[in-house]
């Protein structure tokens, strides 16, 4: 109780002196104000639960100040007082979000009822608006953008099998969103207060990774100077993401299977055997089948690993995506570079519609990132993509260094230092050792135009 603060505003002395000896007597820490004015300096200082207000004060009056407290901090309650007969500001009050009110002379005992039951509230209101931040904070990352029929279908996977506890085998190239999919399904399942651990599986050398993933015992092998909690342990009771599962090495193939089958394994240079409760959910970009007729991965991992299968086909497959990505990632970029970029330009719109995105979704998200930061524009034009610009509309695929003409590189270049020099004729033609004139021409010759600003 002790840790409750109370303020009470009233300009009338000996009311502020009977409340607040009685108040303390209760085991609250109380503070006291004569005018509004006072009561809002106060507040600057200390953190109230709650505040006792009288509703008629000379200067600022009850209702003015109940607004105040609230904008400044909108969890406090407050209780109003009132004099007999002004029923009609008291519910005014209520409407602006005051929790009670009681009527003067103050019973004591009722006030004391009031108290508790607004205290009971205000617990109730910083718990529901903590949740609300969380699950802000949780579905802020896994927003998982997209109307085409393979991203529904992948969404209705996630959301059917997110309670369950099998596991999962994420597949799709790189950049098509394994990682966000993961984490979409730890969000949604009963794991989610607890930990989603990733583990990268890529080229690590055997020991490292089981180290990585069982832990170890202190000198369990040269450099293990310490003990250490492997990832199993670290995901205990939520989730573990399994990435680039198709480079673990078959020795440490062999220990995984132990645990995914029994949840129980040691730590490297340990004795005891640890029980865990983790969800294991993987991801590659490899073909398994293949490397399972090779020999390279075991087939009874596969199948343990691969209760559900999840899909995510390229972006390339799945055009109709690609606009709606666009704006997710504008907004996103936006917010984290301070700009306020509105869109894209048609022409960047084919370019993207027509370009196979090789690097799928984190390519375009980083594409757009970069013409959010560069864009002199409130639109993304061509002149602020890195190597899309050299695309055209037509033809397909990022185009690699060998297969590019003379001309284009020549193109790609002169636009470049345009760029650079911010569109300044003299300078480019100075760096580019050619004539101004010279320049002009190119530029003609290949529909160079300097963007509007
Ligand atoms: N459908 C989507 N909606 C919104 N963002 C997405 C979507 N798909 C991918 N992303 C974003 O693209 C980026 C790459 O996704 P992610 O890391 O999940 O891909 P990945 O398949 O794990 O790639 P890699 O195989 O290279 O590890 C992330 O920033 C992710 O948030
Ligand atoms: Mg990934």
């Amino acid at each position: 109780m002790a840790l409750y603060r109370i303020l009470i505003v009233d300009d009338d002395e000996l009311q502020r002196e009977t409340l607040s000896g009685f108040l303390k007597k209760q085991g609250f820490r109380v503070s006291t104000a004569e005018s509004g004015f006072r009561a809002l300096e106060i507040c600057k200082d200390k953190n109230f639960e709650l505040a006792l207000v009288d509703l008629k004060m000379q200067g600022m009056d009850g209702i003015e100040l109940l607004k105040k407290l609230k904008e400044s901090n909108p969890e406090i309650q407050v209780i109003m007082i009132t004099a007999h007969g002004s029923v009609e500001s008291a519910v005014q009050a209520m409407k602006l979000g005051a929790y009670h009110y009681v009527n003067k002379p103050i019973n004591l005992e009722e006030l004391k009822l009031n108290i508790n039951k607004a205290l009971q509230s205000y617990h109730l209101l910083v718990e529901i608006n903590y949740l609300k931040e969380q699950l802000e904070e949780k579905y802020k990352d896994v927003q998982i953008i997209g109307e085409s029929k393979a991203i529904k279908e992948v969404l209705s996977t996630i959301s059917r099998v997110a309670k369950a506890k099998s596991t999962v085998l994420i597949r799709g190239e790189s950049g098509t969103g394994k990682e966000l999919v993961a984490r979409a399904i730890h969000a949604l399942s009963d794991r989610a207060n607890k930990r989603f651990i990733p583990v990268s599986c890529a080229s690590l050398p055997n020991t490292l990774l089981e180290s990585e993933l069982f832990g170890h015992e202190r000198g369990a092998f040269t450099g293990a100077i310490k003990k250490r909690e492997g990832r199993f342990e670290l995901a205990d009771g939520g989730t573990l993401f399994l990435d680039e599962v198709g480079d673990i090495p078959l020795e440490t193939q062999i220990k995984l299977l132990r645990v995914v089958e029994f949840q129980e394994f040691e730590r490297l240079g340990g004795k005891e055997t640890l029980k865990v409760d983790v969800r294991i959910i993987s991801a590659t970009n490899q073909n398994l089948e293949k490397k399972i007729s090779q020999g390279t991965f075991r087939e009874d991992l596969y199948y343990r690993l691969n209760v559900i299968s999840i899909f995510i086909p390229p972006l390339r497959e799945r055009k109709e995506d690609i606009l709606l990505l666009v704006d997710h990632f504008i907004k996103k970029a936006n917010q984290k570079c301070g700009r306020s970029i509105r869109g894209i330009t048609p022409e960047v719109k084919d370019i993207f519609l027509n370009y196979d995105w090789p690097g799928n979704v984190r390519e375009l998200e980083n594409v757009i990132e970069r013409g959010v930061v560069l864009s002199r524009s409130d639109a993304i034009d061509k002149s602020d993509l890195p190597y899309l610009g050299l695309v055209s509309e037509k033809s397909s695929g990022r185009p690699q260094p060998a297969s590019l003409s003379l001309k284009d590189v020549e193109k790609a270049h002169i636009e470049d230092v345009l760029r650079k020099t911010d569109w300044n004729l003299n300078k480019s033609a100075e760096i580019l050792g050619i004539h101004r004139n010279t320049l002009r021409l190119k530029m003609k010759e290949y529909g160079i135009v300097r963007p509007k600003d």
